[in-house]
C-alpha cells in the first residue's frame, strides 16, 4: 500500500497535489511520500514480532539523508556498502552498533573507517577481505565482528543482473568451502565470528529460492556450531520484491515471508538481520515528469517527456517495468499505445514500450510509479542533464531533500588546465 492517490482527478502524495510540487520546483523531480516510508518499515518489523529480529535498511536502494532519517526514527539500522553510506547512515543518527557492512570490495580505507567508527558487524565476501580485517583491526587492538557471505549455489528466479546467489555470481564464499574458511577466520587476530550472512538477488517474487537458501543457511549454522564456532546471528540479507504492476501484481507479503524465515532458521535461536532495501522505499517513490512533444512515427507513437534513462534506468538497465500515470486523471479520454521515451540520445532512452495510455499532450505531467528504489541513486548526469531533484511529502507538507544543481554548479565541476587557458577563456 502507498499513499499516492488521486483526489479530485489530480495525483496526489498523501495531502499534497502533484502539480503545486511541479510548479515550486519544475520537472522532473522525484518525490517521496513518509507515510508510506514508515508504513512499509512497520510492516516488515510487526511481521517479525516474536522473532529476534532487526532492520538494517540497504541504504544503496535510496540513500538521500532525508529517508534514511525517517527509517532512522523508525529504528532502523543500516546495512552498506560503501565508506559513502557508511558515513549517510552515521550522519543521521544511526548508531554504528546498528550498521553491517557488506560488500565484495570494501578497500583498506573503507574497512579501516568502519573499524574505527565501531560498526557492529563486516559481511566479509573472500578470504583476502577476511585477511585483511584481521590485519587491520589487530593493528589498532580491535576485534571485527564478522559474519561470512555465504554463497549458497542458489537461483533467485530474478532478473539475471540482480541474481546474486549462483556459484558462478561474484558474491559471497561457496558455501561449500565456508567450513574451511571460518576455521581460518577462528585463528586469526582482530577476527570474533559472530554470525552467517546470506543475500541471493533482488525482486524476489517467489519464496520457494529464499526459502532452498536459507535451509542451506541453517543446515552450515549446525555444522559450524558442531565445529566448535559461536554462530549466534544470520544476516539473511534483502531482496523481497515490490509489486510494480499495482493489483495486478501480488508478491508475498511480510508476513509470508517471515513465516517462511521462521520456518527455515527458528529452531536455531539466532538473532536474525534483514537487509531490505526495495520493499520499504520502492513503493514510496514516484517520478513526475513533463511531456515536452508528441510525436507520431511510422509505425509508433512516441511520448518525448522531460525524464530519461540517465534519471531512471531501470527500464533500459533490466528490462524493468514501472506503471505510468497520467497527473490529471483522465474522465474518458481515447487512449493511445505510446512508447515513453526523454531526450537523452540513446535507442535505449525509453521509460516505457508500446504502453497504453490515456492521450497526453504537450505539457502534460505523467508519474512514473514505484520509482523509489534504484532511482534517484542510480542517476547520472549523461547528456549534461542536471540530477533530479528529490522532494519529501509528510501529510500536507513537503520540503525539497536534494535540489537541482543550477548549469554554474555543474561547469564549476570541471576544471580547465593551465595549458588550455587563453585570454579568450572565463573565469570562473
Ligand atoms: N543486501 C545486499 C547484500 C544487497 O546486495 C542488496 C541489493 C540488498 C541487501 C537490498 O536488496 P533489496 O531488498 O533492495 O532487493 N539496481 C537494481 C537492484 C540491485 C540490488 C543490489 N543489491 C534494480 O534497480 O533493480
Amino acid at each position: 500500500m502507498n499513499h499516492f492517490e488521486y483526489r479530485g482527478g489530480i495525483l496526489h502524495a498523501e495531502d499534497v497535489a502533484i502539480p503545486d510540487i511541479a510548479a515550486s520546483v519544475g520537472t522532473p523531480f522525484y518525490c517521496y511520500s513518509t507515510a508510506t516510508l514508515v508504513r512499509h518499515a512497520r510492516v516488515f518489523i510487526d511481521a517479525f514480532k516474536g522473532q529476534k529480529a532487526r532492520l538494517c535498511y540497504s541504504i544503496k536502494a535510496n540513500s538521500n539523508l532525508a529517508v534514511v532519517a525517517t527509517l532512522a526514527r523508525e529504528g532502523a539500522g543500516a546495512d552498506v556498502v560503501s565508506e559513502g553510506e557508511l558515513r549517510r547512515a552515521l550522519a543521521v543518527g544511526i548508531p554504528a552498533g546498528k550498521i553491517v557492512f557488506s560488500g565484495v570490495g570494501k578497500t583498506g580505507a573503507e574497512i579501516a573507517f568502519a573499524l574505527e567508527t565501531g560498526i557492529d558487524q563486516f559481511n566479509v565476501e573472500s578470504e583476502p577481505e577476511l585477511d585483511l580485517i584481521s590485519e587491520l583491526a589487530s593493528a589498532r587492538g580491535l576485534e571485527a565482528r564478522i559474519a561470512i557471505r555465504v554463497n549458497p549455489d542458489v537461483d533467485a528466479k530474478t532478473h539475471e543482473k540482480i541474481a546474486t546467489g549462483k556459484a558462478e555470481n561474484k558474491f559471497g564464499i561457496s558455501w561449500k568451502r565456508a567450513p574451511e574458511v571460518y576455521a581460518r577466520a577462528a585463528a586469526l587476530k582482530g577476527i570474533r565470528i559472530v554470525g552467517i550472512d546470506v543475500h541471493i538477488g533482488s525482486q524476489l517474487t517467489d519464496l520457494a529460492p529464499f526459502e532452498a537458501a536459507f535451509r542451506r543457511v541453517a543446515d552450515m549454522v549446525a555444522t559450524l556450531r558442531a565445529q566448535g564456532r559461536d554462530i549466534t546471528r544470520i544476516d539473511l540479507g534483502g531482496g523481497l520484491g515490490i509489486p510494480y504492476r499495482g493489483d495486478n501484481d501480488v508478491p508475498p507479503h511480510p508476513d509470508e515471508y517471515a513465516a517462511m524465515v521462521k520456518r527455515a532458521v527458528g529452531h536455531l535461536d539466532c538473532e536474525l538481520t534483514f537487509e531490505p532495501g526495495r520493499l520499504i522505499v520502492g513503493n514510496a517513490g514516484i517520478l513526475v515528469s513533463r511531456v515536452i512533444y508528441e510525436k507520431t512515427g511510422d509505425n509508433r507513437n512516441f511520448l518525448i517527456v522531460d525524464a530519461a534513462m540517465n534519471d531512471l534506468i531501470r527500464p533500459t538497465l533490466y528490462d524493468a517495468f514501472h506503471e505510468i500515470r497520467a497527473v490529471a486523471e483522465p474522465a474518458e479520454a481515447a487512449r493511445v499505445t505510446y512508447d515513453v521515451v526523454g531526450p537523452v540520445c540513446e535507442t535505449g532512452d525509453f521509460l516505457a514500450k508500446g504502453r497504453e495510455l490515456p492521450e497526453l499532450k504537450s505539457g502534460d505531467l505523467i508519474a512514473i510509479m514505484s520509482a523509489g528504489a534504484y532511482g534517484a541513486v542510480q542517476a547520472s548526469t549523461y547528456n549534461t542533464r542536471p540530477l533530479v531533484p528529490e522532494v519529501l511529502v509528510n501529510g500536507a507538507t513537503f520540503a525539497v531533500v536534494r535540489a537541482r544543481p543550477s548549469y554554474d554548479e555543474i561547469l564549476k565541476q570541471d576544471m580547465i588546465p593551465a595549458w588550455l587557458q587563453t585570454d579568450k577563456t572565463p573565469s570562473r
